[in-house]
């Protein structure tokens, strides 16, 4: 039975949504989305109406234009997809009431309406709501889940990690160092690993775009006693390059490859299964959410950490949902420093 427990009022209320009107064929292009103005819906039985307040921007958010991954491919026509946090207007299940602070794959819109089975509470703590995307969300738990329980590190050994400025990079290197490791972050730009090194306190930062030197030439300088865990944030080249540094009985947490998402991407790395044979090396890939069961103790680590002053938490929070469709092309460009978002309301 529908039990509605709070009326709020939706009459002349438009929903603005962001369409995914074209799948890009190569670079995505602000041309693929479009706007469209529709009435705001009721819930019916089972579903929450929330207004959005916060959209996570991911680099995923590009895969998922490729095909099926961990959630459905997207097609064009839809409202493009994205997790995000709202608060609950009006609910047709008791779980719920108005006000309520949830998480959600929302959708670049305005207002959505979500099966109450998808929406998970966003989390409590005393912080800004941004943390609980960034910090508390999934950047902190990618990061902690892949260096913690994927990866393993320990004091003394060596951790590089690429897209190291990014969200799940730029954790992932401050609680490396935390543990005691010496920290090789790659990024695109002299300017971007500088910033990696002074802001973040990585030991060292990598250009990967340098044309002065390559990766694998800036590696061997950087760590030539070798490298004992890589944090994979973008297959490819990279993932390439940090193969032929591994040490013997080595590590390689999977967590994305960013470099195979916006464009056609090139092929390789050539060469892995002797790599992982004569290496003796471990590769794991590993999806944040397997890791659910974990997420209460490595959220209280977390805050611990920023309590402390011991993890800086950046955030990159763009003012408009009109800005969704270029915020997420420039992040795919490395135009972001730390977690993306887009604030709606
Ligand atoms: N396994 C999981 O559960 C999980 C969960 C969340 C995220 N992830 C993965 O984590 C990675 C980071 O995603 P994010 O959403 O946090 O984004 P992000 O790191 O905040 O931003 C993406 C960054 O990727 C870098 N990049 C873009 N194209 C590249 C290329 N061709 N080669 C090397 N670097 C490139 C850019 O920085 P530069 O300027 O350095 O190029 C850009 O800033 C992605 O691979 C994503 O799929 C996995």
């Amino acid at each position: 039975m529908t039990t509605t427990l709070f009326k709020w009022t939706s009459d002349n209320v438009k929903n603005k949504q962001i369409l995914l009107s074209k799948l890009p064929d190569g670079k995505l292009t602000a041309d693929c989305f479009s706007v469209r103005e529709v009435p705001v819906e009721a819930p019916s039985e089972g579903q929450i109406l929330i207004k959005t307040l916060l959209l996570s921007q991911d680099a995923a958010n590009r895969a998922w234009m490729q095909g099926a991954t961990y959630r459905g491919a997207l097609n064009h026509g839809d409202v493009m997809a994205s997790y995000g946090i709202g608060e609950v207007l009006e609910s047709s299940h008791a779980s719920w009431n108005p006000g309520d602070l949830v998480m959600a794959d929302i959708g670049w819109q305005e207002y959505a309406l979500v099966d109450v089975r998808e929406a998970t509470p966003a989390p409590e703590h005393d912080g800004p709501l941004s943390h609980g995307l960034s910090l508390l969300g999934v950047a902190g738990l990618t990061a902690y889940h892949g260096l913690i329980n994927v990866a393993g590190i320990h004091a003394g050994e060596t951790l590089l990690i690429s897209a190291a400025a990014g969200s799940v990079g730029s954790i992932v290197g401050q609680i490396g160092r935390m543990k005691g490791a010496r920290v090789i972050g790659v990024a695109g730009g002299d300017e971007k690993c500088r910033w990696v090194e002074t802001e973040l306190g990585f030991d060292a930062c990598l250009n990967y775009k340098s044309s002065a030197q390559s990766l694998r030439d800036q590696l061997q300088s950087a760590a030539p006693a070798g490298v004992d865990v890589y944090f994979d944030n973008t297959g490819g080249d990279i993932l390439q390059a940090a193969l032929f540094s591994m040490n013997l009985r080595g590590r390689v947490a999977c967590c994305g490859a960013v470099s195979m998402y916006d464009g056609k991407p090139k092929p390789g790395p050539f060469g892995v299964p002797g790599l992982l044979v004569t290496k003796r090396l471990k590769m794991e890939g590993f999806i944040v959410s397997d890791y659910a069961h974990l997420d209460s103790d490595a959220r209280h680590e977390l805050s611990l950490w920023a309590r402390q002053g011991d993890l800086k938490i950046i955030e990159d929070i763009l003012d408009g949902l009109d800005n969704a469709p270029a915020g997420l092309i420039g992040l795919l460009a490395g135009e972001n420093r730390g977690k993306r978002m887009i604030r709606v309301a």
